[in-house]
C-alpha cells in the first residue's frame, strides 16, 4: 500500500459557504481541517454522482477552500452545493509544492485561470512564513476580468508580495491594476528575482510551457521550475495507473513535478 487506510475512506464534510466567482466557477469553503502542503489535492465526491480530484486552494486554518470549475457531471454537482450541504472528501493526496526545499529562496509564482486556486494556497503559506522567503513575485493571468478569482484578497496579497495580474482581453474595462495580454507576456516584461530563485507554475499546459521557456530565457535553470500537472485520475493512490505521465504517477509522484523530469510529457 502506498498510503494509509485512513485516506481511502471519504469523510463527510459540511459546505460552510459557496461563492460563485466566475460564470462557470464556484469557491467552496469546507468544514475540514487539513495538515496539508500547498499544491496537494482532495478527491471530492457527491453521493450518487461521483468523485473528482480538486486542488486545495487554501493553507492552514480550520477550514479548507476549493475552487471548482464546471466541466461535467461531478464538477457541476460540486458547484451546485450550497452552505449546509454535505460533501465527501478523501485525501489530502499528492506531493504539493516544495515549500521546505525553497526556504530562504526567492520565488516566482505563475498561475493561469483555474490554476490560480493551488497558487492561492502557496500565497497563504508564504504570508504565514513571510520571513522565511526572499523576494516573491506572482503573475496571475485570466481570459477576462469576469474570470478573476479571489478578488477580495488581492489587495492583502499586494502588501507582502509583488503581484501582477493580466487579462487576455480587457474590452469591458477593469477597475484595478492589471494589464492586457497573456500572463506569459507579463513574465517576459517584468523583472524576476535573480540567482537562486525557484518558480512554481499552475495553469493550462501551453501556459506552463511558454512560461517555462520565458523563465529559462531569463536565466532560471529547468531544475528550479516546478509545474502542477493534471491527469485523469481514479484512485489517487498509485494503484490504478490512470494518471501516468512518463512512467510516474501524477497522484503520488505529483501533481507537482520538476520541469527537467517531465518536460517531454507536458502535452501528452
Ligand atoms: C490534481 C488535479 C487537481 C485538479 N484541481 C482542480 C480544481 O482545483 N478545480 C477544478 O475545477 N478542477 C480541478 N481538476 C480537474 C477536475 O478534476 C476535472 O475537471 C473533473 O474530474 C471533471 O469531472 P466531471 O465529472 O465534472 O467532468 P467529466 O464529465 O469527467 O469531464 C468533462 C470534460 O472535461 C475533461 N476533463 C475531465 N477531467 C480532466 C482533467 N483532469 N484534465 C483535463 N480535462 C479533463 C473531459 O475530458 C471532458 O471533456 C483537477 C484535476 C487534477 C488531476
Ligand atoms: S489515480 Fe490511480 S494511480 Fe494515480
Amino acid at each position: 500500500m502506498r498510503t494509509s487506510e485512513k485516506v481511502l475512506i471519504p469523510i463527510a464534510t459540511k459546505v460552510l459557504s459557496a461563492v460563485r466567482e466566475t460564470p462557470d466557477g464556484v469557491t467552496l469553503t469546507l468544514d475540514l481541517r487539513l495538515g496539508h502542503s500547498p499544491g496537494q489535492f482532495l478527491q471530492l465526491s457527491v453521493v450518487g454522482i461521483g468523485e473528482a480530484p480538486i486542488s486545495i486552494a487554501s493553507w492552514g486554518g480550520d477550514t479548507t477552500t476549493v475552487h471548482v470549475r464546471e466541466v461535467g457531471n461531478v464538477t457541476r454537482a460540486l458547484a451546485a452545493c450550497r452552505a449546509g450541504d454535505t460533501l465527501y472528501a478523501r485525501g489530502p493526496y499528492g506531493n504539493g509544492f516544495p515549500m521546505d526545499a525553497t526556504w530562504r529562496q526567492s520565488l516566482v509564482l505563475v498561475g493561469g485561470g483555474c490554476g490560480v486556486a493551488p497558487v492561492r494556497g502557496v500565497i497563504q503559506y508564504i504570508l504565514a512564513h513571510r520571513g522565511d522567503y526572499e523576494d516573491v513575485v506572482a503573475f496571475l493571468g485570466y481570459r477576462n476580468p469576469a474570470e478573476l478569482l479571489f478578488q477580495a484578497e488581492i489587495e492583502r496579497w499586494r502588501r507582502d508580495i509583488d503581484l501582477h495580474i493580466s487579462f487576455d482581453n480587457m474590452d469591458g474595462g477593469c477597475d484595478f491594476a492589471a494589464t492586457q495580454g497573456f500572463v506569459t507576456d507579463l513574465v517576459r516584461q517584468k523583472e524576476i528575482p535573480g540567482g537562486g530563485s525557484t518558480a512554481f507554475l499552475c495553469g493550462p499546459p501551453i501556459m506552463m510551457t511558454v512560461a517555462s521557456r520565458v523563465l529559462m530565457e531569463k536565466g532560471m535553470p529547468e531544475d528550479r521550475i516546478w509545474l502542477s500537472m493534471e491527469r485523469l485520475m481514479y484512485c489517487g493512490l498509485g494503484e490504478c495507473c490512470h494518471c501516468m505521465i512518463g512512467g510516474k504517477y501524477t497522484c503520488v509522484d505529483g501533481p507537482v513535478f520538476r520541469l527537467d523530469t517531465i518536460k517531454e510529457h507536458i502535452h501528452e
